[in-house]
């Protein structure tokens, strides 16, 4: 709760709302792009009777990629409460009794579970989003068993010395008030190749759907 108030101080609740509608029906065609990256990275992860997290869970659209799997226990974390009606219905559609979805409100920077409980841990769109990335990096290795999986895909800059760059840079401020403090110009595969994890894989790639946040990374990291 302290770091809830920390790095994710109350907005109003009109905005939170807004943002969480958003969400919900601005991302189908990224969505619709993203599908196929998804398809294979969570087909990487098999579920059945584990537990999972997934940080900045938002609306859930990644539950319908692993949540339908016998036995699966998901915690989402979100510090916008908005979202938890919207990852619910996700995770029902997805054929998640409701028993075993719990939504916690939290940030990535202290995540509610135990030091090497989860089995995996999932996060999209979200460390262009917390406050501080290497925090919530070292509480995904922390939450993970030894051997655990962190399956990713973020956003990041375009390359130095792009004009994409210059673009992000100089809407950078206005995304961060308008997508919640989302970050355009993070380096973010830096950070997720320095966090220490055993083994890494990651990919980049560009959306042609995303505009201003095209270019992506994605992969899974082994604790
Ligand atoms: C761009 S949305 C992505 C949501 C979802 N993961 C997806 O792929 O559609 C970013 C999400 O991160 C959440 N968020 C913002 N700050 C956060 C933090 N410090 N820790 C965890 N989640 C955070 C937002 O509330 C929002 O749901």
């Amino acid at each position: 709760q302290v770091m809830l108030e920390r790095v994710h101080p109350a907005r109003p609740g009109w905005y939170e709302k807004l943002y969480a509608t958003a969400m919900d029906k601005g991302m189908q065609s990224y969505e619709a792009e993203i599908a196929q990256y998804k398809s294979n990275l969570f087909s990487q992860l098999s579920v059945a009777g584990k537990n999972i997290l997934e940080l900045g869970v938002g609306t859930g659209p990644n539950l319908k990629y692993y949540a339908s799997a016998d036995g699966v226990n998901v915690i989402g974390v979100d510090p916008n409460i908005y979202m938890e009606e919207y990852s619910r219905a996700a995770a029902t559609s997805a054929g998640l009794p409701s028993s075993n979805f719990t939504f916690r409100r939290g940030v990535g920077e202290a995540l509610p579970a135990e030091d090497g409980s989860m089995d995996a841990v999932i996060g999209t769109l979200v460390l262009c989003s917390v406050k501080d990335t290497d925090m919530a990096l070292r509480e995904i290795k922390r939450v993970l068993k030894p051997g655990g999986l962190y399956l990713f895909i973020e956003h990041v800059a375009a390359a130095d010395g792009s004009f994409l760059l210059l673009v992000q840079g100089a809407l950078d401020p206005l995304q961060q008030f308008v997508a919640d403090g989302c970050h355009l110009t993070r380096k973010t595969a830096e950070n997720i190749k320095e966090a220490g994890f055993s083994s890494l894989s990651l990919n980049a790639v560009r959306l042609s759907s995303a505009y201003i946040v095209s270019p992506h990374v994605y992969g899974v990291a082994y604790k």
